[in-house]
Formats: C-alpha cells, sequence, structure tokens
C-alpha cells in the first residue's frame, strides 16, 4: 500500500510515535530499489556460498537424533541452551569476561537493538548515534519517538570530542542530555571505519560522567581482514553501561535470525523480561549443534580470506574507475566501503541514471538521522563476484562523471 492509498481512519488508534511517522519510509524501505539489470551494491548480503547449509543439515538432523520432540517444545532442549554458553565462549575470544548467564538470545540484532529500545526508551527521550549510522537502527529509534543527534564519523570512528563538548555545554546549560549513544565501533555501517582504543575510553569515561548508557553493535566485528584488533567497548566497559548486541547473520546467515544481548546483570535481567514470547529455539538447537562441532571457526577463517579478497578488489575497482575528486574510506573489515561523491552531486538523484548504466547502491541520506549525505554513496562488497564489482564501479564512475558534466 502506498501513502496516497492511506484513509488514516485508524490513525488515532496508532501510538504518538507511530502516528508521527505516518507518511515516512518505514523500516526495510531501502528494499524498494528496482532496477533488475543493474548490479546491486546495496545490501549487505554475506556472499551465498558462504552459507554452511550441508553443516546446517547434518547439525539439524543430529539435533533430532539426539533430542527427538524436546527440540520442538516450548523452551527448546539442551543445544538451544548450550547456544548461549557458546556465543559466550565465542565473546570471550573477543576479551568480553562474561558466561552463558551474560547473554539473552535475540531473534537477530535488529530484534536485540529493538528490545532494547523497548526498554529503555520512551518519546521525547534522546538517541546519540555516528552521523551516517545503519538505516535500521534509526527506523527503529524513530518507532520510538526519540530525538536522534548524530555525530561527525571520521576515519577513527566517532567524533567523541564533539560529544564530550555536546554534552558538557548542555550540562552547563541544564539542557537535557541523551539516555543511550548507539555506535556500531568496528567496521561501522556504512562507513566501514573503525573507532580507535582512545576513542573507546573516552566515550566510557563519557558515559559514566552523563549517565547514559552505550549501545555497542558489533555485527561486524569478527570479520576483520586487515590491522590489529581494537578491544571491544564491552571489554573496555568497567561501570556496566555498555549494553552490546551481536548477530549471526553474517558469519552463518541471516535467515537464522539469531543475534544476542550481552549486558550487565541488572539490565540484562529487564531486557530478558521485555523479550516476551520468546526466541526461536529449534533454530538455536541446530546452531548450538553446529557451533559444538567447531566448524564456525572453521567456516570464520575461509569467509576472512574471501571478503578480504573481495574488499581489495573493490577498492582496486574504485582507484581504477572513479574521477580524482571522489574519496572513499579504507576498511579493514566488514561489508562496505563509503563513497562521497563531489559535493554538488545529488545521489539519490542520481540513482537512476546510474542504474541505467549498471549499478545500484544505497545513497548517503538514508544513513543520516538528518538531510546531510546527499553527496555519498554506500557500496557493499560483501556478495557480487570481481567481474559483476568491475562493471558496477565502472557504471558508478561513469555516472558520476556525466553528472560533473551537466
Ligand atoms: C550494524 C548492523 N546491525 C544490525 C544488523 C541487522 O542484523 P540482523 O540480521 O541480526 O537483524 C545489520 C545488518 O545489516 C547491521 O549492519
Amino acid at each position: 500500500m502506498t501513502n496516497d492509498d492511506r484513509t488514516g481512519a485508524f490513525d488515532h488508534l496508532f501510538t504518538d510515535a507511530v502516528r508521527e511517522g505516518l507518511g515516512e519510509d518505514g523500516y526495510g524501505s531501502w528494499r524498494a530499489i528496482d532496477a533488475p539489470d543493474a548490479v546491486s551494491l546495496s545490501f549487505g548480503f554475506p556472499y551465498p556460498e558462504s552459507f554452511p547449509n550441508d553443516e546446517l543439515v547434518a547439525a539439524a538432523e543430529a539435533v533430532f537424533e539426539e533430542e527427538g520432540d524436546r527440540a520442538l517444545q516450548y523452551g527448546g532442549g539442551d543445544y538451544s541452551d548450550r547456544l548461549a554458553e557458546l556465543v559466550a565462549e565465542r565473546e570471550r575470544k573477543r576479551g568480553i569476561d562474561c558466561d552463558g548467564d551474560d547473554v539473552v538470545l535475540t531473534n537477530g540484532s535488529t530484534h536485540a537493538i529493538d528490545v532494547v529500545c523497548h526498554t529503555f526508551l520512551e518519546h521525547g527521550d534522546e538517541v546519540f548515534v555516528e552521523a551516517p549510522t545503519f538505516m535500521g537502527a534509526l527506523k527503529l529509534f524513530a518507532n520510538y519517538g526519540v530525538e536522534i543527534t548524530g555525530f561527525e564519523n571520521d576515519a577513527d570512528g566517532l567524533d567523541v570530542d564533539a560529544v564530550a563538548a555536546e554534552l558538557e555545554s548542555r550540562a552547563a546549560e541544564g539542557r537535557p542530555l541523551p539516555k543511550l549513544l548507539y555506535t556500531i565501533p568496528t567496521f561501522q555501517n556504512p562507513s566501514g571505519t573503525t573507532l580507535s582504543r582512545d576513542r573507546r575510553e573516552r566515550l566510557l569515561d563519557l558515559a559514566a560522567e552523563y549517565d547514559f548508557l552505550v549501545l555497542e553493535d558489533d555485527a561486524y566485528g569478527e570479520l576483520r581482514y586487515f590491522g590489529d584488533d581494537v578491544p571491544t567497548l564491552a571489554e573496555l566497559d568497567e561501570t556496566g553501561r555498555v549494553v552490546r548486541v551481536n548477530t549471526l547473520s553474517k558469519t552463518v546467515a541471516p535467515g537464522v535470525r539469531t543475534g544476542w544481548i550481552l549486558a550487565d546483570d541488572e539490565i540484562l535481567d529487564t531486557v530478558g523480561r521485555m523479550c516476551a514470547g520468546g526466541t526461536n529455539t529449534f533454530t538455536q538447537s541446530v546452531l548450538g549443534r553446529y557451533f559444538a562441532e567447531g566448524t564456525y571457526e572453521r567456516n570464520l577463517a575461509e569467509f576472512r580470506e574471501n571478503y578480504a579478497e573481495r574488499c581489495t578488489h573493490m577498492l582496486d575497482c574504485l582507484d581504477e574507475h572513479m574521477p580524482e575528486s571522489a574519496e572513499w574510506t579504507d576498511p579493514d573489515g566488514g561489508f562496505f566501503v563509503w563513497v562521497e561523491l563531489p559535493e554538488d552531486i545529488d545521489a539519490e538523484e542520481l540513482l537512476p541514471a546510474a542504474a541505467d548504466e549498471g549499478v545500484t547502491y544505497l545513497p548517503g541520506e538514508m544513513f543520516f538521522p538528518d538531510d546531510r549525505g546527499a553527496n555519498c554513496v554506500r557500496l557493499s562488497f560483501s556478495h557480487v563476484s570481481f567481474e559483476e564489482m568491475d562493471r558496477a564501479v565502472a557504471a558508478l564512475a561513469r555516472a558520476t562523471r556525466s553528472a560533473m558534466a551537466d
């Protein structure tokens, strides 16, 4: 249904926040770009050969053999319980001191973020974000009727000095402070940048000083291809202010819809209560079996090599084809490169011409809570072939040059 077809008959029954968002694009609207003949660099899809189909079939069979009906009953079987332990084991490898009791499993990290929003946010609250940031999170925050304030994101991630200056001036003037700061500190979506260790420490100090929570979304954290690890915010956290969400969408498959929240006991307990209705324990059992086999670790090593080649190839294509006046990020991991086209080019307006040339992408504006980013595009290198990447980036370059000539 389009907005023009709406009669508004039920508007008075919606919540204030929902009513305010009526008529605007909602969650998932970015999937509407339709150009079947163009190469799509729009989405953060894992490449399909990375999906462990055979291993998941084998794990499902083993679950049925070993657990029978229990795997399908309310509450699930032992493997679903073990998944939380196995997830915690992985998180310990990232340096976080935790066990299975510190983890609430969710139906993916979008669900995890939503549950955190549901627990903490109400109309009139404020969330700080990196600008640009994950468009899905922006849509979720909007569902809760909160103010969203975006801070610059440079090569070292969120500009924490700018956050500090804003907090300081608000505190001095008695203006309201944010309740939550949402960040994707490692291989950020959409920019691919990583928050430096110094900035991480400073951010946590600010959270303690100005009494807000830090929502750490680490969807790409295990997908490092170059450079050295930086500690997660959860590892550096000494005051329990970090609520960490994560997902298996990028390292197993999005269709398993499994993620988790890791947080301080008191927060986790409350968040767990807001997660009413339970999660998909059958899928969790299959994943628990898959993890217990040790296959995840082996597959991850292969994915990293494969994505590293894709990332390098994307950067080579940009070097080869794009005009000098365009700039782009140089990610050490994740799925995305963020490209800044010459300032007077509007990436949304350019999209039909780019699609005619043979490429689609997500225009930068959708990653901002305000009207910045018009000349930017997010390119995903995660799921197209090298040959498609060549064609797609050459098409983007042609479209850009012809817009520059206009
Ligand atoms: C930063 C970030 N968080 C969360 C998600 C969504 O993950 P899930 O599939 O687990 O909901 C994505 C997916 O693109 C993402 O890029």
